[in-house]
């Protein structure tokens, strides 16, 4: 199995985990970390809407309580008919921890519907290094 399937087989069992009950919408990522580990979640929602976690989210906080800062490859996976492009925040959330080049699948039950690079979700954004705080594998 190859990396990226094993990234998808991952988030199918973590989209089984959704707790989406308001919007009936599951959503889930799977994150691999440079070292190699995956880090997979769901949305989580809250009956105060505005509280929910979005599944992008939830997965980079396991990730970095795992002690883990740099993304190597993403998946997000949503079952509707309409592509599940990661929201606005989770772009930035995303670029907190990745790589312009860092390849972010956009995922539906049956496999990946369309690659984009991060820079592409997220055109000159404003990361780590504005602020001078560079990580090793993060840069311009
Ligand atoms: N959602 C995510 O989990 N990630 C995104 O990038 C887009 C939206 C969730 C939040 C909410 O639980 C549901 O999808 C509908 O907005």
């Amino acid at each position: 199995m190859t990396d990226l399937m094993k990234m998808i087989h991952s988030a199918q069992n973590a989209l089984k985990k959704s707790y989406s009950p308001y919007s009936n919408f599951p959503v889930s990522a799977s994150i691999r970390s440079v070292d190699g580990q995956l880090f997979s979640a769901c949305n989580v929602e809250n009956a105060s809407y505005s509280l929910t976690i979005c599944a992008e989210a939830a997965a980079i906080a396991c990730m970095v309580a795992a002690g883990q800062y740099q993304i190597k490859e993403v998946v997000v996976l949503g079952a509707g008919a309409e592509l599940c492009s990661p929201c606005g925040a989770c772009r930035q959330r995303l670029r907190e921890f990745a790589a312009p080049d860092v390849l972010v699948h956009i995922c539906d039950l049956s496999g990946v519907r369309k690659t984009m690079t991060m820079e592409e979700l997220l055109p000159v954004s404003f990361g780590p290094h504005n602020l001078e705080k560079k990580h090793d594998s993060i840069s311009d």
